[in-house]
């Protein structure tokens, strides 16, 4: 997984002034490991490459013919640093003045290689390639791109990287073919920090005018290209060249239709549209303004996401519905075939902690259920089940420390539990199976249920129990 570092800072959360911003300042890309058997990141095979302080952006990696780089964009290679309160140009201004930026080209698997020959240097335990070895070690690879871009999307066979430039009304297409003979070429210039510049005509394959805002590219099974376009409203559909070249009637690389969208789309995805054999049949606009579409319930509106038909080729497209979607700002959504997806019903067993995968060793069976104290620290072990919690009364005094350990000990598809101390601002979600630990101080003396927050059965309400807190020092307590 590939995570560009966007903002430059000191690495290391170290402190610099800004005046020393190109010296001290620099950006970063990190390569995290995917374990694909855990589903888990592996941060011990996880590294970072140093770079300039210019404001790396997005990233895509290549697949195929390019499998093995990363692509990822930047924007203010202009290294504006704000401060309009002192006189500089703020930043908007400052980090568009010049008409291109940099195209951030890296071979991951040698920098793969370079990471396990441990040529790297260690800021705060991690990792990270400085960019003199990764210049030296040919891993690293500079090209124009037009200013202020966004999205960088490979196409389907790799052999294409494309740059919406959201201040440039064109998506600047580089072939992988020419990005490869210009380095082999050893043509270049260098930017201030010794990095190879390869030449914009020497890696363009096509430049396409499509509108204003162009953000995001997504493909097709036709050939087709699908673009947002975030001033225009719109969704650009333009067509391939290469070898996609013969799937669609009309000239490679060219606009065929756009279709508005309500409004101000971002991100756009496309059924399977940045995997190496997309599906075709839909897009979906994901729309950052609603404004007039749904009824009006208050200032904060939904996020809009449009499904559109693109199962025709030429100008007939067709927005078929709307969805408000109450989530602020969604990126990156990706639309799967269904048939991909195998998820459990239930947790595989009773006592599964989800964050780790395996049965939590405070899961309780029924039966086993306790309270248990060791000097102010209080352990309850419950188990959770339609419609009963055990045990029903824990009494405890003010000051201890609770650790409440939760087992749903259902097996029933969709039977999930809350439990919620509204008082202790407490409220879990237990799905069957699962189990959880919540963990505080009882500093509030007083009598709280606790109760479900799931309509779980008939008996729903009664699912509840007291969570008694004793006054330190009162007599209750000095009884006891
Ligand atoms: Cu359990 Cu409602």
């Amino acid at each position: 997984m590939v995570e560009g570092g966007q903002y430059s800072a000191p690495l290391g959360w170290d402190y610099a002034p800004l005046s020393e911003y190109n010296e001290k300042y620099r950006g970063h890309v990190t390569f995290w490991k995917f374990d694909r058997e855990q589903g888990r990141i592996d941060q011990s095979l996880s590294f970072a490459i140093e770079l300039p302080p210019y404001w790396q952006d997005l990233c895509d990696a290549g697949k195929l013919v390019s499998d093995g780089w990363v692509f990822c964009n930047s924007l203010n290679t202009e290294r504006a640093t704000g401060g309009v309160e002192k006189g500089n140009p703020p930043f908007e201004a400052g980090a568009s003045q010049n008409d291109t930026d940099y195209l951030h080209i890296f071979n991951w698997k040698k920098a793969e290689e370079v990471f396990k020959a441990g040529k790297f240097e260690t800021i705060k335990d991690f990792p990270v390639i400085s960019i003199k070895t990764a210049v030296e070690e040919g891993i690293l690879f500079l090209a124009p791109e037009p200013k202020s871009p966004h999205g960088v999307d490979v196409t389907p066979d790799g052999k294409f990287m494309v740059v919406a430039g959201k201040l440039d009304p064109h998506v600047t297409i580089y072939s992988f073919d020419k990005l490869q003979k210009a380095i082999e070429a050893k043509k270049w210039e260098t930017d201030d920090y010794g990095i190879p510049v390869l030449p914009l005509d020497d890696v363009k394959e096509a430049q396409v005018e499509l509108g204003l805002g162009p953000l995001h590219t997504v493909y097709d099974n036709q050939g087709y290209a699908y673009t947002s376009l975030f001033l225009d409203s719109a969704v650009a559909r333009w067509t391939l060249g290469g070898d996609f070249a013969d799937k669609h009637p009309e000239e490679p690389w060219t606009l065929v239709a756009k279709i508005p969208v309500q409004y101000n789309i971002g991100h756009i995805t496309a059924a399977e549209g940045d995997t190496v054999s997309p599906d075709g049949k839909y897009v979906v606009a994901l729309n950052k303004w609603a404004i007039d579409r749904f009824q009006n319930v208050g200032p904060l509106l939904p996020q809009n996401f449009q499904l559109i038909d693109i199962d025709n080729t030429g100008d007939n497209m067709q927005v078929i519905y709307d969805m408000p979607i109450g989530m602020g700002e969604p990126h990156y959504v990706q639309m799967i075939k269904a048939d991909k997806l195998n998820p459990w019903e239930v947790y595989p067993e009773i006592g599964w902690d989800p964050e780790t995968q395996s049965i939590s060793p405070n899961a309780v069976k029924p039966g086993e259920e306790k309270v248990v104290r060791n000097g102010k620290n209080v352990e309850v072990f419950m188990t959770v089940v339609r419609s009963h919690y055990t045990p029903e009364h824990v009494e405890i005094e003010q000051g201890d420390h609770v650790i409440w350990h939760l087992t749903n000990i259902e097996r029933a598809y969709d039977a999930t539990h809350g439990f919620s101390i509204p008082a202790y601002n407490i409220n879990l979600s237990l799905e069957p199976g699962e189990h959880q630990t919540v963990e505080f101080d009882a500093d509030v003396p007083g009598v709280f249920s606790y109760y479900c927050t799931e309509f779980c059965s008939a008996l729903h309400l009664e699912m509840t129990g007291y969570f008694l807190v004793k006054p330190s020092g009162s007599q209750a307590s000095l009884n006891k």
